[in-house]
């Protein structure tokens, strides 16, 4: 009982010692045995701080660093990823229509890079001609690949163009994910574009939907276009 009586003591006293007047308010510190992570080193924001050299927690980026997002030149002016533009949507800002025209400024570098990107991303099952004939139709893994230079195709406008490759339509997957802004509409340029080893998608001459390009612009791109080989 003797025993007893003692190690209830120490019992009690440790019990209050640790978790004694929990509950009750008091202007003291209190007593911490684990502080896990109340207290750290750590930088306050716009806070001064002695852990860099120069005082600041804030620090200014270091030179020659590469911002996270750079704005795409469209014709009209640079835009940014976040932006509500037709570059980054397809769209008309602020409406659900699509954008008539191709918003990059289109150059023989665009064109043969659209070429390039086309016969990676969409010739396998386009063809190389775009006439819905690529290999995954031959092998058998896909029944039906539009034929893009079907009238009703080729009279979408870019934007509407670039929403498909972006998002997807029907049983054709979104390539948004893998093919970058500026290589969608490199693509699409490539797509329409009116010199004649390029034009897989025809749309003049004379046809309803006629070249966007004027003759001025297909001699440039084949000034360019000889100047680059
Ligand atoms: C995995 C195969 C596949 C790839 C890769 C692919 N497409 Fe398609 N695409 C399809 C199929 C299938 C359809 C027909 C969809 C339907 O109508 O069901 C289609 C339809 C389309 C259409 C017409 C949409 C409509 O309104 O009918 C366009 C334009 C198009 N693709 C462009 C592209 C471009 C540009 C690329 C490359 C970035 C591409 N596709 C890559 C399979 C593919």
């Amino acid at each position: 009982m003797r025993y007893f009586l003692v190690i209830f003591g120490v019992c009690v006293l440790a019990v209050m010692g640790i978790l004694g007047k929990r509950g009750s308010h008091s202007r003291k510190p209190p007593l911490y045995i684990f502080p896990d992570m109340e207290w750290q080193l750590k930088l306050r924001p716009q806070k001064e701080n002695a852990f860099f050299a120069n005082g600041l927690s804030s620090q200014l980026p270091v030179p020659g660093a590469i911002a996270r997002s750079t704005p795409i030149q469209t014709v009209h002016g640079p835009v940014f990823a976040y932006e509500d533009a037709p570059v980054n949507t397809g769209r008309i800002t602020g409406t659900t229509n699509f954008a008539e025209h191709n918003p990059l400024p289109v150059t023989a570098q665009l064109l043969r890079r659209g070429q390039q990107r086309f016969q990676i991303n969409c010739s396998p099952c386009h063809g190389a001609t775009a006439d819905g004939k690529g290999i995954t139709q031959k092998i058998g893994a896909m029944a039906v690949v539009a034929n893009l230079h079907d009238k009703r195709i080729v009279e979408m406008t870019d934007g509407e163009l670039f929403y498909v490759v972006t998002n997807g339509r029907n049983l054709m997957g979104g390539y948004g994910a893998n093919v970058t802004v500026e290589d969608r509409w490199a693509v699409i340029a490539y797509l329409l574009s009116p010199w004649p080893p390029l034009h897989p998608m025809e749309r003049g001459p004379g046809g309803e939907a006629g070249f966007r390009f004027s003759a001025f612009q297909v001699f440039s791109f084949l000034y360019e276009l000889v100047q680059m080989a």
